[in-house]
């Protein structure tokens, strides 16, 4: 027995995307100015709207005891669910900057930060959007973490 998986991720030009996605894209890249790096050297910003329009912003913070740094998504989405436990989380767009070349067009977000996105989707019942900005400009886009992480840990 196989058992396939299948992912959607639909890719936009900038100039595609309505206004109020843009705009949250612009929340993430400068969200990525606050980010402390300076062990990878490689800033990402994230930006999470909720149901109720709020936007509220994470970035990656980094420690010299390296594991007790935290990523961009989960910033945000801890910093959500501490202060607006209520409201739903819609949609997170991420931007990076890396100081070094990279080979990738785009960054998803790492398994740990799918499991907490995927976790608050499915105790919210409402799907979460992520919308990733490329270096080279182009957004990808799906409608749900489970496209990134399909067998997500659920208990
Ligand atoms: N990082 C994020 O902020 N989000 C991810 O999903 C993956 C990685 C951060 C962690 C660390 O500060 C740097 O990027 C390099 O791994």
């Amino acid at each position: 027995m196989k058992i396939k998986v299948e992912s959607e991720i639909t890719v936009f030009e900038e100039n595609q995307l309505a206004d109020d996605k843009r705009e949250l894209i612009t929340h993430a890249e400068k969200a990525i100015n606050n980010a402390y790096y300076p062990y990878s050297g490689f800033g990402v910003g994230a930006a999470i709207r909720l149901k109720s329009g709020k936007i509220v912003i994470g970035n990656n913070q980094e420690n010299a005891a390296f594991p007790s740094g935290l990523c961009a998504e989960r910033v945000a989405a801890f910093a959500v669910k501490a202060q607006f436990p209520n409201d739903d989380i819609t949609e997170i767009a991420i931007a990076i900057k890396p100081s070094k070349p990279v080979e990738f067009d785009f960054a998803p977000p790492c398994g740990a930060c799918l499991q907490v996105l995927s976790d608050i989707e499915t105790r919210q019942k409402n799907k979460i959007s992520i919308l990733i900005k490329g270096k080279m400009g182009r957004i990808y886009t799906t409608y749900s973490t489970k496209a990134f992480l399909p067998f997500s840990f659920e208990f």
